[in-house]
This record gives structure tokens, sequence and C-alpha cells, in this order.
């Protein structure tokens, strides 16, 4: 089995050939934050377009493929921004039709959160953290086609937060590397934030009351060297407990559902932040269970995840050769499929 993968869901594009023996046999992943760093956050005319120009460009290695090893072709049809949708499974259909290759529709949470599955043994169920730009999850993943939400975010995800509060430090967008690299040097228990909605037993998260907090508090000092080093560690610190906490709700909802697993993993944007990594990595270890770490390259949005998922999709079912009346689905939900 050997996949050829689009992903242009968000500000990145990327192209992938992966087979069913968990090689990456080619990936490109090109991002254009660049053009979007100076508006704070990806604007999405601007992003289509680029997506539009990133294919034209990538599609010329594509001319090198051996198209009679291809077994399917798989792109993000959902969530996202539309007119990056729109481009990617464009340029997915057309390649399908021309070439006579199955096409396969993916929905993008799903794929970040099977990415473990590519780079490591996790077995099914497992419990994984979903923590990207648009969404902060915790998900039993049951099998390739079955994702169980136990909790997520009311209001913003903890990319979106890590973002604004950088862009209230000053600092570059996307912010969440960038409050990384400060907090290195920082005291994490300078500052004392709120934790909000960690008061209740439940799975799910609120950001929104940080962040607003965090803006407030940054607002009202002189935002010295020392200072954003502290307040970066001290709020990156928060986040972690925030995590924990929900972590730990989570394990102790599905033993009462007894549900059993061994398994966890972080996966998606933030998810490639090193401390959150270690942190939870310690964590995960005091509850018995293994942790598994998706790479830095796999943790952004990237079509490996994408063609490894269609793998996962065509080794539990049989697949279709006309799927072309699949739309581009910006608002799909994590356990729904196309
Ligand atoms: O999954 P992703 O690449 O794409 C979208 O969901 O669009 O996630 C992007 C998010 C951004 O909010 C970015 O600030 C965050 O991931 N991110 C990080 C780090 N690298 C990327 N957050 C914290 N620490 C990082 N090192």
């Amino acid at each position: 089995m050997k996949v050829l993968a689009i992903e242009s869901s968000c500000d990145d594009t990327s192209i992938s050939i992966v087979n069913g023996d968990k090689n990456i046999e080619f990936l490109e992943t090109i991002n254009h934050r660049k053009f979007h760093k100076d508006h704070g956050g990806v604007i999405p005319e601007m992003a289509a377009r680029q997506h539009l120009e990133i294919l034209d460009l990538l599609g010329k290695s594509i001319k090198k493929i051996n198209f009679s090893n291809i077994s399917a072709i798989a792109a993000t049809f959902g969530p996202g921004l539309i007119g990056g949708l729109i481009v990617g499974t464009s340029f997915a259909k057309g390649l399908s039709i021309s070439k006579n290759i199955k096409l396969i529709p993916i929905n993008h949470l799903q794929a970040h959160l099977l990415s473990p599955r590519l780079v490591s043994n996790i077995k099914f169920p497992y419990l994984c953290l979903l923590v990207s730009g648009g969404n902060t999850a915790l998900v039993l993943v049951k099998s390739s086609n079955e994702f169980i939400t136990l909790g997520s975010t009311i209001d913003d995800s903890a990319g979106e937060c890590f973002d604004k509060v950088a862009k209230g430090l000053g600092l570059g967008y996307p912010g969440g590397p960038e409050i990384e690299k400060l907090a290195l040097k920082g005291n994490n228990n300078k500052i004392k934030l709120p934790m909000p909605l960690t008061k209740k037993p439940n799975c799910d998260f609120s950001f929104s009351g940080l962040k607003t907090s965090a803006l407030d508090f940054i607002r009202k000092n002189k935002k010295t060297k020392m200072f954003l080093k502290d307040f970066s560690a001290s709020f990156q610190y928060t986040i972690s407990k925030l995590f924990k906490i929900k972590i730990l709700n989570s394990l102790a909802q599905l033993k009462k559902d007894k549900i059993i697993i061994n398994d966890f993993s972080i996966c998606g944007g933030v998810a490639a932040n090193k401390y959150l990594n270690t942190e939870l990595r310690k964590f995960i270890a005091n509850q018995e269970l293994n942790f598994h770490q998706v790479p830095l390259s796999l943790c952004t949005d990237n079509a490996a995840m994408i063609g490894w998922n269609a793998i996962e999709i065509m080794k539990a079912r049989k697949i279709k050769l006309n799927n072309y009346n699949v739309r581009p689905t910006p608002n799909i939900l994590i356990h729904e499929h196309f």
C-alpha cells in the first residue's frame, strides 16, 4: 500500500508519499507563515493563494512519481479554512481522475490523532491529547474510525492562547515556539495565573479566561527582558498543570467506564513544545502508562499523517473508486467521517 497525500487546511502546504510499512518515502512541507506574520494570524484568502502557488511548485516533484505504485490519493477535506481546503481537494480530485486512482477524503483531526501510530507501536484503545491551533481535546482513540471525545475546549484552543499571549508580549507569530524559547530562562513560579474550569472534575478545557487575565497582567507590567522570560515560563507551567489535571480527570472517567488503556500520546502543533512533552512524559509514567512521542515534524500540519490515515482506512475497509461528490467541509467534527 502506497498513498500520495496532500494537506492544505491552514498555513502549511504539504505533499507526502507514505507506505503501509510506516515508511515516509517523501515529505515536503512549505509553511507560509511569513506572509501572515505581520497580521498576527492566518489571513484565509492569502493562505488559499499560497496553497495554489506552492502546490503548483510541489506538483513538479510529483512528475517524477511512478503512479503505477500508488494505491490511493488522500487529501484533507476538513476541518480547516475553506479556501485552502478547496485548493488541496481540487488538486487531489484532478489527480485522482486523471490517473484513475482512488481518492480518500481525510478528516484532519483524525489524522493528527492517528499520527502516533505512524511512528510507534501504540495500541488501540489509547488516550490522546490533541492540541493544535484550532482544537484542544482529550480523545479516546478506540480504533482507526472510532474517536470518543472525553472533553474539549469550550472556548479558545491552547494554540490560540499561546499565539494571542505571545502577541501581547510583543513576540512573533506563531507564538508557541517564541514563548517556549523565552521560557527556557524564566522562573515557572514567578507569576500566578488562573486555571479555569479546574474545580469541576470534568475533562473540558477553557483558555479564554487564562488568555484575558494573562493579557491584562502583561498590559499592567513593564516588558523587561526578565519579565518576558518569567512570564513565558509561568504561562507554560500553567498550561502544563491544566493539561495534567484534565488528563487525570479523563483517566478517572475511563476507569469509571471500565475502559482499560495502556498508552498515551500528545499530537498537534502545541505538542511540538519540548517542555510540555517532558512534563507530560514524567506525569504519564507516574500513571503507569506508556508515553508515545510524535516527532516535531509530524506534530505540526503535514501530509504524512494524512497519507497514514488513508492507509489505516484502507486496512479497515474497501474504498470505492469514485468518491468525487465529497465536499470540503470546514467545520467537520472530530468523530465525523466523510
Ligand atoms: O496543528 P498546527 O500546526 O496547525 C493548526 O492547527 O493550524 O498548530 C499550530 C499551533 C499554533 O497555535 C502554534 O503556536 C502552536 O501550534 N505551536 C506551539 C509550538 N509550536 C507550534 N505551541 C507551543 N509550543 C511550540 N513549540
